[in-house]
């Protein structure tokens, strides 16, 4: 198969395990080209782009505008902080005022769940999801699979550990539905005011004691603390969580077997995750960002219908 099932990538939950795997396997031809010293391609020649992030980010917005300058795209960029958005500009209005610049794709990362869905609805362009509220962030997830398979190879009985604040995490959400259809194994972990309530029903298993997640898994994904989306206090202060939660050299060390550390950025050092496990040699967390370029390439490439 060398064609997606869908139009726009809207989250994983929304594509099949033949789109992931065709997105991945596209993927690691493109990290092969990225690592040339000719790094561009004209695959996206003639393809504009806007970058639309009505929400702050460091690693999607870049890891995004690089992969469509190395596809040769032509690329715009939008911040809502900086646009008419402040003056009252409604979102359709923000993007079909774009679109009549003949802009082919879209790349929105909005606080609102469901943002690109709407948007998807609304306008004749494709969408790319880079992340909606706590909803999903679907190529946070394609590129975690992406790394996870690069150092395990078949991820079908792979056991994956999410830890933290998952309630809050479209990080979470997005690698449940990837890991599941690739044939992986989920268990979430961290304090119960932040594991959903429907989280069981999803096939995924909690556990709230951290050592034993970490005795189960292949692979802990440590996740942050996102104060920002919380307006109650879920736990008694950021000190306990870090007792409880974090993740430092010698539990790490302590463990029965050598498990791979992930994290999507930006890390709260010190608090999920101390600087020296961040920074060891079981830390894939620079492979993550920039697996992320390959990977977005990929998806651009795919959904334009290049191949
Ligand atoms: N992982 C991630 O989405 O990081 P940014 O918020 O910096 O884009």
């Amino acid at each position: 198969m060398s064609h997606l099932s869908v139009n726009h990538l809207l989250g994983i939950k929304y594509i099949t395990k033949q789109d992931i795997e065709l997105i991945l396997d596209t993927a690691t031809n493109f990290k092969e080209v990225i690592n040339r010293p000719i790094k561009k391609v004209p695959s996206l020649r003639d393809i504009t782009v806007a970058n639309l992030f009505f929400e702050n980010s460091t690693r999607t917005r870049l890891s995004f505008e690089l992969a469509q300058k190395r596809l040769s795209a032509d690329v715009v960029n939008f911040s809502a902080s900086s646009s008419s958005v402040k003056k009252g500009e409604t979102l359709v209005d923000t993007v079909n005022n774009i679109l009549a610049m003949k802009v082919d794709m879209v790349v929105m990362r909005h606080a609102n769940p469901g943002a690109a869905v709407f948007l998807s609805k609304k306008v004749n362009a494709r969408i790319v999801n880079a992340g909606d509220g706590a909803h999903e962030h679907p190529t946070q997830a394609l590129l975690d699979a992406f790394s996870m398979r690069e150092k395990l190879g078949d991820l079908k009985g792979k056991k994956i550990a999410i830890v933290g604040d998952i309630l809050h995490s479209r990080v979470a959400l997005s690698n449940i539905f990837c890991l599941q259809k690739l044939g992986a194994e989920v268990k979430v972990c961290g304090p119960t005011t932040l594991i959903p309530k429907y989280i069981e029903s999803l096939g995924v298993k909690v556990e709230s004691d951290l050592r034993k997640a970490l005795e189960w898994c292949d692979v802990a994904n440590m996740l942050r603390i996102q104060l920002e989306r919380q307006d109650i206090k879920f736990f008694p202060s950021l000190r306990e969580y870090t007792m409880l939660y974090g993740l430092n050299k010698e539990l790490l060390d302590s463990l029965s077997k050598k498990i791979i550390i992930m994290h999507p950025g930006p890390i709260n050092r010190g608090v999920e995750i101390t600087s020296d496990v961040a920074d060891s040699d079981q830390s894939i967390i620079l492979d993550q960002v920039e697996n992320g370029v390959a990977v977005r390439m990929a998806v651009m490439f795919l959904l334009a219908g290049r191949q």
